[in-house]
């Protein structure tokens, strides 16, 4: 009524922004990504843009707790992961896409937590348990892996999510978290609100030799992958090892190839191709065939945009930088809170 446009343009921006919930994920500096994290993790951080205020992260301070005698890659493999990231459709202007390295302040969040935190609850995580039995090629008999979940902590709590996007394997860190901030807010005050986990469902991918798609088994289908090489991975592929001759009935449920096939078509083009299988209509280099055409059109988009970032990475380091500084201004409010709270504030 009578307002200029003026301000109330930049006043309604502000209550859109504080009508989403926030989320906050993040994800160690492996390099580039495959197939199998783009339907895990990436896809789906991709789709939460629209409806979250996201803060998308590479955890590279979390590398460092287990891969600390050897930081030579580490800068090159956060800008492959976050190339892409862009290319899979995550978008700087909706997203803040940044480095937690770049962003100190969780350093120091991460040590008030540790003072929180009592031993026990991290010698009790099922992932540090279970890695320290099974690594056996890294050192994880150091100080900053025990506390690996004390630092995912303040990662989350320095933006104050509602929500972290996490595969089952980390929702153990996530209720650790809660149970940091209970903990914390029982001796400063209401700081933080309780994350919850957003859990991502994640088909898991076979590779093109049967076993899970991973980087270190060499079986992977890269998003960078053209044409041509999709079709040469595909007709690597194991198909149903019953049926030698094309005129047996094959089973789909048995099969690579169907499987992965099901996840890049609708249910009704699957269905069919299933039934072709089961009753030796069509053949398996048919069905290898129909699921390269499907990789190529799925990866179009991704790859294209791929493209486009491997040829301008002068772009993506200015997309990581800008978000550094974006993360680290919301970063500093929460810091002078946190300060405030525990009585180490001076100014
Ligand atoms: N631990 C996570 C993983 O290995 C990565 C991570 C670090 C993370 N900090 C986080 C995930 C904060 C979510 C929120 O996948």
């Amino acid at each position: 009524m009578g307002y200029p446009l003026a301000e109330e343009e930049p006043y309604q921006k502000q209550n859109i922004k504080m009508a989403k919930k926030r989320i906050v994920s993040g994800m160690r500096p492996t390099g580039k990504l495959h197939l199998g994290n783009y339907e895990g993790a990436l896809k789906n951080w991709v789709r939460k843009q629209d409806q979250y205020d996201c803060f998308f992260f590479v955890a590279d301070w979390h590398a460092l707790t287990s891969d600390y005698a050897d930081t030579a890659r580490f800068r090159e493999n956060s800008l492959a992961m976050v190339t892409d990231w862009l290319a899979a459709g995550l978008d700087p202007e909706r997203a803040t896409i940044f480095i937690q390295s770049l962003v100190p302040e969780h350093a120091e969040l991460h040590v008030y937590f540790s003072a929180v935190t009592p031993l026990g609850w991290l010698e009790r995580v099922p992932t540090y348990k279970e890695q320290r039995e099974n690594i056996t090629d890294k050192d994880l008999g150091n100080y900053a892996f025990l506390g690996y979940p004390v630092l995912q902590a303040a990662d989350i709590c320095m933006y104050k999510a509602d929500y972290v996007p996490v595969g089952l394997d980390q929702v153990a860190h996530v209720e650790l978290t809660r149970e940091i901030v209970r903990r914390f807010n029982n001796f400063y005050g209401d700081i933080f609100p309780e994350p919850e986990s957003l859990l991502t469902e994640t088909p898991k991918l076979t590779g093109t030799d049967g076993r899970k798609m991973s980087k270190s088994y060499n079986n992977t289908i890269e998003l960078a992958d053209t044409p041509e090489m999709l079709q040469a991975k595909v007709r690597q592929m194991i198909t149903d090892r019953t049926r030698v001759r094309r005129s047996d009935p094959g089973h789909p449920e048995a099969c690579d190839v169907c499987q992965m096939h099901r996840l890049f078509v609708s249910k009704e083009v699957a269905d069919q191709y299933d039934a072709d299988c089961r009753e030796a209509r069509g053949g398996c280099v048919d069905r290898k065939k129909a699921l390269a055409d499907s990789l190529i059109t799925y990866l179009a988009p991704v790859t294209e945009r791929l493209n486009y970032y491997r040829a301008h990475p002068d772009e993506v380091h200015d997309i990581v930088i800008t978000g550094s500084k974006r993360a680290r201004e919301e970063a500093g409010r929460t810091m002078a809170d946190v300060r405030r709270a525990m009585n180490l504030s001076w100014v």
